[in-house]
């Protein structure tokens, strides 16, 4: 496989204040890596898509977290998915597809023990296992244990969380209400993914359509918002309701 001779990465150049701005992150280009320089169980990855994902902005910030911030100057962490373009290592054959934490860059040299090797099913595509089914099957069935006849809100709905978490808990029986920022998403949610309810955290009337709407009182509450939204569902929970704190993103920036 024909590799171009340099590749480019996204590193970090400067913490955001705020949000990201122009100069938070620069591009460079370096040598691409030949085969004959890995080391024995090392690979050589090409990304062919990278995850962009909310966590990401609390990685940027200089302060003590479930993971250590990016060093500036590092290639932007990052999930990936894409092909090991050669392999000193008997667990990866070149050619194959993969995902891994690969960082922002076009190739990387990559640990095997930090690779997973992609067996996608028929007709399944490389962006499929984007999606990060880990966290939302152990949330909502390990951690909220969602059981048939349950009432489960979930915020942040529409999102690569919320919209697989609804459908898990459909399929295991429970009632779901999904939460989301605009008409045509909860339209979505609830024409296309099969959620019993949707509704609109940007619509005027929304706290009360939230207390119409949660009259049953709440026994799973899946959240990735936090704020407002969790504050109205604190209020609607039944005795014993199970809370997953999935995330809170809309505190991430203030
Ligand atoms: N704990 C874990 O291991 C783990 C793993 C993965 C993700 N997460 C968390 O799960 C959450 C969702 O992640 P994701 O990958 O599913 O995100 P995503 O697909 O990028 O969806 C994010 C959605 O959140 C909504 N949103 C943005 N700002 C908001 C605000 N201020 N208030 C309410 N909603 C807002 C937006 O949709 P609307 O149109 O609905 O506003 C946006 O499209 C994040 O909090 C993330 O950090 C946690």
């Amino acid at each position: 496989m024909a590799l171009s001779p340099s590749f480019k990465s996204v590193v970090l150049a400067k913490r955001p204040k705020d949000h990201i701005e122009a100069d938070t992150f620069r591009v460079e280009e370096s040598p691409t890596p030949a085969a004959g320089s890995l080391k024995d169980g090392e690979v050589l990855f090409q990304s062919n898509y990278l995850s962009l994902d909310p966590a990401m902005r609390g990685w940027l910030n200089d302060t003590r977290s479930y993971i250590p911030p990016v060093k500036i100057g590092a290639v932007m962490r990052g999930n990936g998915v894409g092909t090991i373009v050669a392999s000193k290592s008997s667990k990866f054959r070149t050619g194959e597809t993969a995902s891994a934490m690969c960082g922002w860059s076009e190739i990387a040299v990559l640990k095997e023990d930090l690779v997973d090797k992609l067996d996608l099913p028929i007709n399944g595509t490389m962006t499929d296992s984007l999606a990060d089914e880990v966290h939302q099957q152990f949330g909502i069935l390990n951690v909220g244990r969602v059981k048939a006849g349950d009432f489960v809100v979930v915020s942040g709905a529409a999102g690569a969380t919320g919209s697989v978490v609804g459908q898990i808990a459909k399929l295991k029986g429970a009632t779901v209400l999904g939460i989301t920022g605009s008409d045509d998403k909860c339209k979505w949610l609830v024409n296309e993914l099969g959620f019993d309810n949707a509704l609109n955290y940007k619509d005027k009337s929304f706290a009360k359509n939230f207390r119409a709407a949660t009259k049953q009182l709440i026994d799973v509450f899946f959240d990735n918002v936090g704020g407002e939204v969790l504050d109205l569902a604190l209020a609607r929970a039944k005795e014993h309701s199970t809370f997953v704190m999935c995330g809170g993103i809309s505190q991430y920036v203030e």
